[in-house]
């Protein structure tokens, strides 16, 4: 086994940052990992494709780089089919792998950066699907102990943009394998959301496929989204705030034009992009660091950012969010 010292993470991470790790090793299977662990450095760090962390210091320890490859087909009954993913694998390859082998449940969730064993950490979720849809369970091993522990979907706690992973075990545990149930016929396309519904109808596409709406998927994301390697980004930095039907109502007479979405439980969702777009800061440079022209949710590093200006930013963002609205931002990114 082959530990790196002294390491940049800048390949390491879709925003660019040139923090350095003190140890790294890349782990390609459960017993490498449990080898690993009897080395006894502190801390671990787990680390997936780099996509939903802001690195804001250097990384102490040892760097855990999941490696873990392959697609199995473990069942296929009348209309399902269960699979069997090394947590390593990209996520966006295999979105493409199923579409292309015909399994459909993830097409709205293409193009989004990362792995597949960091899925399930945040729940990942675009355009009205949630990894929770698809999601069976997750063979996971206990950094502390080296035990394997299998998660149900109950066990996972799966909430918008959260799970049990970002919470109480958050850190405790790296994810080997992920179990997903997709459909191999009589797909449940979903294409309520309004950007694909209009594309498909740009499109002139009559009877939409799972490879039709995950091309609108792409062509959505790729022309909101910046992609990672051209302009450093985390993709959405804050998530959107729910507030209660109360304080939505007092906000739509200020703001007549505010976007919302109800949500049950008396709860009205809104879009942080639009909140922070009204402050003024999409499109707006600060430094090496902004918020995206085309999406204000989503921060930017021009090439020089350091963790720590694009910190600054968020929390700028997060005041004048607070002092015009109200409302609290919190981070979907994890800040390190
Ligand atoms: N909006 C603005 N200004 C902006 C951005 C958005 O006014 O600069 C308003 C628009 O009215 C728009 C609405 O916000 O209609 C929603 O925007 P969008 O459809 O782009 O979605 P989002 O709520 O900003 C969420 C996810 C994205 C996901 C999209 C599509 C979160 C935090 N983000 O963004 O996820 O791709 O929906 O489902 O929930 C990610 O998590 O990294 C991510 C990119």
């Amino acid at each position: 086994m082959v530990i790196k010292k002294n390491l940049s993470l800048q390949s390491y991470n879709t925003f660019g940052l040139s923090a350095k790790a003190a140890n790294l090793v890349h782990i390609h299977s459960e017993a490498q990992l449990k080898a690993t662990l009897k080395l006894s450095y502190q801390p671990i760090f787990i680390l997936g494709g780099g996509s939903n962390m802001l690195l804001t210091k250097d990384v102490d320890g040892l760097v855990l780089k999941n490696e873990i490859s392959g697609i199995k087909v473990l069942r296929k009954n009348k209309e399902t089919v269960t699979l069997k993913v090394g947590g390593g694998e990209n996520w966006h390859r295999f979105v493409l792998w199923c579409i292309k082998k015909g399994y459909g449940g993830i097409e709205n969730l293409s193009l989004i950066p990362g792995t597949v064993g960091a899925s399930p950490i945040q729940n990942i979720g675009a355009y009205g699907v949630e990894l929770k849809d698809v999601f069976t369970k997750l063979d996971a091993t206990e950094i502390a102990t080296g035990k394997k522990q299998t998660f149900t979907k109950a066990d996972c706690n799966f909430g918008y943009r959260e799970s049990v992973f970002k919470k109480k075990l958050k850190g405790q545990y790296f994810i080997t394998t992920v179990y997903f149930q997709l459909t191999h016929r009589n797909h449940q396309l979903n294409m309520d959301y309004g950007a694909i519904k209009k594309i498909l109808e740009e499109r002139k596409v009559k009877r939409p496929t799972i490879k039709a709406i995950s091309d609108a998927v792409i062509y959505i994301r790729s022309t909101k989204l910046p992609d990672p390697a051209e302009l450093g980004n985390s993709g959405s930095f804050f998530k959107n705030p729910e507030i209660t039907r109360q304080q939505f109502e007092k906000l739509q007479k200020r703001f007549p034009t505010i976007v919302f979405y109800d949500l049950p439980n008396n709860q009205v969702k809104i879009p942080a992009g639009w909140l922070i777009e009204q402050c003024g800061w999409k499109g707006k440079r600060v430094g090496n660091t902004g918020a995206h022209a085309k999406q204000a949710l989503v921060l930017v590093n021009y090439g020089a950012a350091t963790g720590q200006e694009i910190e600054a930013l968020a929390y700028k963002i997060i005041d004048s969010v607070k002092k015009r609205f109200g409302i609290i931002l919190t981070p979907e990114v994890n800040i390190i």
